[in-house]
């Protein structure tokens, strides 16, 4: 049932590189949570179906995709498989992609059940993504949404993963911020009740201790 397990989640959206996966490890650290980076499954629905050479312009044969790797995982234990080495999902071919494998509506379907199945088990999660606090756990009594320019995103990836050169991953951000926002199945959005935080000018630590008294105030406590 949707919305069942909101109160066990904290939610981080926001666009691409913005930082999310780095203050949420932070965050599932100080406050014992589990973490999931939701942006993973559609990574992986995508690398397969360009291993499969299957177009992922086409919508029926990627979730019938989907379905069979679901299959193959044993339902959600996709989301966390360790089956697949971060670089090859971070491969250019897959940043182009996982844009149109995520603007498949039965697709995302799937992976919301997942996740949605995934919280169930645990007791309190953290989980980074686009819809996470709009369409996923929209009652989640903690949401952040997390933005910063896309210059400096762009040069924070670029210093992170040395993978490619600034100029094509500002390109690539850009380009996959629009596809997120403009698409018709749970667009790219900040959740009304989300605390925003732009973090163009802010250190990741001056985030994470922004995003901890937040949690704090909400109750969580730190681990030990
Ligand atoms: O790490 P980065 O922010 O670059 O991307 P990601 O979180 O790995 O997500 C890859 C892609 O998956 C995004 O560009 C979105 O198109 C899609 N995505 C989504 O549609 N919904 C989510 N909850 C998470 C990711």
């Amino acid at each position: 049932m949707p919305g069942q397990h909101d109160s066990t989640v904290v939610a981080v959206d926001g666009p691409a590189a913005a930082g999310k996966t780095t203050t949420c490890r932070a965050l599932a650290k100080s406050f014992d949570l589990r973490y999931l980076e939701s942006g993973r499954t559609y990574r992986i629905i995508a690398f397969e179906a360009l291993q499969r050479e299957i177009p992922v312009g086409n919508a029926q044969e990627i979730t019938e995709l989907c379905d069979e790797l679901i299959v193959e995982s044993r339902s959600a234990e996709l989301l966390t498989s360790e089956r697949y080495a971060s670089d090859k999902l971070r491969a250019a071919p897959v940043n182009v992609a996982v844009s149109a494998v995520a603007r498949i509506a039965d697709v995302r379907r799937r992976v919301t059940s997942l996740i949605r199945l995934w919280a169930e088990t645990q007791t309190r999660c953290v989980i980074e993504g686009r819809d996470i606090g709009t369409t996923i756990f929209p009652k989640a009594p903690l949401k952040f949404f997390l933005t910063a320019t896309p210059e400096v995103r762009a040069l924070r990836r670029v210093r992170q993963e040395h993978a490619d050169t600034y100029e094509n991953v500002l390109k690539d951000v850009i380009r996959r911020d629009e596809a997120d926002m403009s698409r018709a199945a749970s667009p790219l959005v900040a959740a009304e009740d989300a605390i925003r935080i732009d973090t163009s000018e802010l250190t990741l630590d001056q985030v994470v201790s922004r995003m901890s008294s937040a949690c704090r105030k909400r109750g969580l406590e730190t681990s030990r």
